[in-house]
């Protein structure tokens, strides 16, 4: 089975509907490895987010992710990464398809609910930021 990181970023935690996306999550079929709510530092976000650093939108990025308490999930299914994106929808929730995580929670591009990993490769990267791999099960 593949992993893939999810992260329930502030904006799903306010509203109160991080218990929402996870029943969603597991009805599509993931399995949990590893699950924690946790309070990003500043420098944590900024180098979670060090690809996008040249980008006009970086610091807001890193505001708006250390506003509140997020969700790190650890996600496991056959084809996780290509799965997850799916499931949640395109980055901008005007765009994504109905029935999507984003087009269901998210306020706008830069709040937009949840975070997917992008490959295989980057998931694992991910994953190992913010978990051991004993804290996996
Ligand atoms: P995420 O999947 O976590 O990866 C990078 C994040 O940057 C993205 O979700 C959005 O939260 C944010 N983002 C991407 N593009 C923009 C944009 N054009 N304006 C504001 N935020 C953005």
């Amino acid at each position: 089975m593949e992993r893939t990181l999810c992260i329930i970023k502030p904006d799903a935690v306010k509203k109160n509907v991080h218990g929402s996306i996870i029943q969603k999550t597991l009805d599509a079929g993931f399995h949990i490895a590893g699950l924690r709510l946790i309070q990003l530092s500043e420098s944590q976000a900024k180098k979670f987010y060090e690809v996008h650093k040249e980008r006009p939108f970086y610091n807001d990025l890193v505001s708006f992710m250390i506003s509140g308490p997020v969700v790190v999930i650890a996600l496991m299914k056959e084809n996780a990464v290509a799965g997850w994106r799916k499931l949640i929808g395109a980055t901008d929730p005007a765009e994504a398809e109905e029935g999507t995580i984003r087009k269901l929670f998210a306020n706008s591009k830069q709040e937009n609910a949840v975070h997917g990993s992008d490959s295989v490769e980057n998931g694992k990267i991910e994953i190992g930021f913010f978990f051991t791999e004993s804290e996996l099960v």
